[in-house]
């Protein structure tokens, strides 16, 4: 079930999008197509899980940081489903961006989407300059090139690649995933005075179990339900955790992932960690 917070995320994330893309043009049409799709908000909604557990945090800010963290998810996702990567049709219940709109129109929308989400974290009104620039550090180097660009090329190199191991998967799943993911659970922590690296490892260990969960749903859901392509990955030749620790193994390992993630959670002396509870426990339950 979908959490209902993330729900009230969700409203006050796509407004904020809205109002940030406009529409006097037509990437801006390209772009709000793409970024105010029905999607679960998972990245926007971490952000502010995490910040339950910061008071250094101006509610807008809140906002601006999951808005730009689900910005920089769009744009990932809309250069993931292009031809030259996995060649997917179908995203957020609606045609990829590339098919209603041509191929350059959704590459252009994914870059302004990046840029975007820089400008507006630029023009927040509420966190110094400081905070700002930490803020950048962090986004650009999760999305960049040590981040999920280099990720998102090991996935496509690896493709055909039969000698695939666990190591290796690992690594692609926590670069083209998990850093945005992590990314989400760090940005909630701007301000914050406390040392953040156990929400780091609580992050790593969630990020990868929402990664498997999405590889188990690739081959298990039915296309309706999960809004994207099904079979997605065997199209391609990738090999996923299903392949290498078959289905009851992958479920196995995303609820192993996720009990890691409770008790690094368990760990850290602090109030207000509740949703970011609730978000890990749906992160492996969810239906789509
Ligand atoms: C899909 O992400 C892409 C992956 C990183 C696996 P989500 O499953 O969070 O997609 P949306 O945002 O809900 O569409
Ligand atoms: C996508 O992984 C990761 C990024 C977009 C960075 P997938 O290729 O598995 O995502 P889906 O299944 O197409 O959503
Ligand atoms: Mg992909
Ligand atoms: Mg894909
Ligand atoms: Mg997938």
């Amino acid at each position: 079930m979908h959490p209902e917070f993330l729900s009230q995320v969700k409203e006050l994330v796509i407004n904020k999008i809205r109002v940030s893309i406009g529409k006097s043009n037509l990437i801006e049409e390209v772009m709000s197509y793409s970024a105010l799709a029905e999607s679960k908000m998972i990245r926007a909604g971490l952000v502010f899980a995490s910040s339950r557990t910061n008071k250094n945090l101006h509610e807008d800010s809140v906002i601006t940081l999951a808005s730009a963290v689900e910005l920089m998810h769009t744009y990932s996702l809309i250069h993931d489903d292009l031809p030259c990567m996995d060649d997917d049709n179908l995203r957020r219940n609606q045609p990829s961006s590339h098919i209603k709109y041509g191929e350059a129109n959704a590459v252009l929308s994914g870059d302004a989407l990046q840029a975007l989400a820089y400008e507006i974290i630029v023009n927040d009104l509420r966190m110094n300059p400081g905070e700002k620039v930490k803020t950048i550090k962090i986004l650009s180097k999760a999305c960049g090139k040590n981040g999920m660009v280099y990720g998102q090329y090991l996935d496509i190199q690896n493709e055909n690649n039969k000698d695939v191991d666990k190591d290796m998967l690992d690594q692609i799943h926590n670069l083209k995933t998990g850093k945005l993911i992590e990314c989400s659970v760090m940005l909630g922590q701007i301000g914050s005075d406390i040392k953040i690296d156990l929400f780091k490892e609580f992050a790593s260990h969630i990020g990868l179990a929402f990664q498997i969960t999405d590889d188990i749903l690739d081959v298990t859901q039915t296309e309706e339900v999960l809004g994207k392509n099904k079979n997605s990955d065997i199209k391609n030749n990738k090999i996923t955790y299903v392949d290498v620790l078959g289905l009851d193994g992958a479920k196995e390992k995303a609820k192993e992932l996720t009990e890691l993630s409770l008790d690094t959670l368990d760990r850290i002396d602090i109030s207000g960690k509740d949703k970011l509870k609730n978000i890990a426990k749906y992160l492996i339950s969810r239906q789509n």
